[in-house]
């Protein structure tokens, strides 16, 4: 399976138990919520906008966004990839199909993520997608922002 063939779907009855079965190594337990917790929330907030990613026909992550229609900015507030699937690409792959999602969505031009400093692997990445580090929020968390126009020339 290569990173190409990454894809985004929708949350569903039945592909919410393999979300909620995806695991973390322990050190990177503490950077997101668990995915149990992500899935209740989905459900509680009509704003959240949970994706699966998908590796072919296997769940290999999760990630949930949210994209107001009364705000030009959307926000990206969980995201992750199975242990056993890290390091292959998908990350990057499913970031790059959220980012084209968002952006035709037509509203939004900023995107904006956050994580724990020492959160290198998100750094990375994130920074590879044109993310630009603003600061630490009031919780200790690093603030980046994505501009969509200059990145992808919408
Ligand atoms: C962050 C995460 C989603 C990356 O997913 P992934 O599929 O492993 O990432 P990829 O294989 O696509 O790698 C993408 C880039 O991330 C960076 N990266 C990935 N793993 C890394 C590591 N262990 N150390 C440093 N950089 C790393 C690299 O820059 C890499 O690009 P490169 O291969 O061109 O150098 C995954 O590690 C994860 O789920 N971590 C735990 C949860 C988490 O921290 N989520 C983010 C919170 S906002």
């Amino acid at each position: 399976m290569t990173a190409g063939e990454i894809r985004l779907v929708f949350l569903t009855e039945a592909n919410r138990a393999s979300v909620a079965s995806l695991e973390l190594a322990p050190e990177q337990r503490d950077f997101v919520a668990s995915n149990a917790e992500s899935l209740d929330e989905a459900d509680l907030d009509e704003d959240a906008r949970p994706r699966v990613v998908m590796a072919g026909d296997r769940v290999v992550g999760f990630l949930m966004y949210d994209a107001p229609l009364d705000d030009d900015e959307a926000r990206i507030y969980r995201f992750m990839i199975d242990r056993a699937s890290q390091g292959k690409g998908y990350g990057k792959a499913a970031l790059r199909e959220v980012l084209g999602e968002i952006g035709g969505l037509g509203h939004i031009r900023h995107v904006s993520i956050c994580y724990e400093p020492e959160n290198e692997a998100a750094r990375q990445l994130y920074r590879a997608a044109g993310f630009v580090e603003e600061g630490l929020d009031e919780d200790g968390e690093m603030i980046a922002d994505l501009a969509l126009a200059a990145s992808t020339g919408r």
